[in-house]
C-alpha cells in the first residue's frame, strides 16, 4: 500500500518498548512525528534516535510525540536504547516499535525491496491530531535525516493551519509568510489587517504574527 499526504493515517496495535501501541489511541489529540529506522544497532540509526531524545522538549514545545520503528525485537530495541543513553548522553523516553513481522512497515510502505526485503528505510511520516498524514519523506539507508528540517516542516504546518497561510522557500519561523492565492484581496483584508506586499497578484508576503 501506498500512502499520499492527506490520507488518513492507518490504525495498528503492535508491540513496542513502552508495551503495546494502539497507534491512534496513543496518538490521542497529539501530532505524530513517525519515523523508521533499517535496523538496531547500527551508527547513522544511533545518532538520529540521539538526536530526537536530545530534542524531547523540542517536540513536547510542539504538541508532537515522537514514535520509532525498526523491525527488530523489543529486547533488541530496549538493549539498544541503553547504548544510545550512553553514546548520545540522553535519556530516550519515547517509545520504539518493534514491527517484527513487517506488518506496519507494509501498511505505510517503508519497505523497498531494492534496499531491503526485511529493513524499513528511513521514512518520516507527520501526522495531525486528525490522524491525517501531513509530510511524508524518504531517506535512503546511509544518510541520517535532518532534524531541523523535521521541527521546521511541523513549525510550518502548525503556523499554515492557525493562520491560513503558505510558507516560502527556506522559511523559518519570524520569516514573512504568503498568502495564498485561494484568498481574494478582499477576504485578505479580514485575515491579515496589517496587509501585505504584493510582489504580484499571486506573490503576497504578510507578517506571520
Ligand atoms: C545505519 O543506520 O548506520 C545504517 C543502516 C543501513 C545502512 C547503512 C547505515
Amino acid at each position: 500500500m501506498s500512502l499520499h499526504i492527506g490520507d488518513a493515517a492507518p490504525n495498528f496495535v503492535v508491540d513496542s518498548t513502552q508495551g503495546k501501541i494502539d497507534f491512534h489511541r496513543w496518538a490521542g489529540d497529539s501530532w505524530v512525528f513517525f519515523f523508521s529506522h533499517p535496523a538496531d544497532f547500527t551508527p547513522v540509526c544511533t545518532t538520529e534516535v540521539g538526536r530526537t531524545a536530545k530534542l524531547a522538549a523540542q517536540f513536547a514545545a510542539r504538541d508532537t510525540k515522537p514514535l520509532g520503528l525498526s523491525t527488530d525485537k523489543v529486547d533488541e530495541h530496549r538493549a539498544w536504547i541503553s547504548d544510545i543513553d550512553e553514546t548520545q548522553d540522553v535519556d530516550l523516553d519515547f517509545p520504539i516499535l518493534a514491527d517484527t513481522d513487517l506488518a506496519v512497515s507494509r501498511l505505510y510502505d517503508m519497505i523497498h525491496p531494492e534496499e531491503s526485503a526485511t529493513e524499513a528505510v528511513r521514512s518520516v511520516f507527520i501526522v495531525d491530531p486528525e490522524k491525517k498524514v501531513r509530510l511524508i519523506m524518504t531517506y535512503p539507508m546511509n544518510v541520517g535525516r535532518n532534524f531541523d528540517e523535521i521541527l521546521r516542516v511541523i513549525d510550518a504546518l502548525q503556523l499554515a493551519d492557525r493562520r491560513r497561510i503558505a510558507t516560502p522557500a527556506d522559511w523559518t519561523p519570524g520569516d514573512m509568510v504568503i498568502i495564498p492565492p485561494s484568498i481574494p484581496d478582499e477576504e485578505a483584508q479580514t485575515l491579515f489587517p496589517r496587509g501585505w506586499n504584493a510582489v504580484r497578484p499571486y506573490l503576497r508576503f504578510t507578517a506571520a504574527d
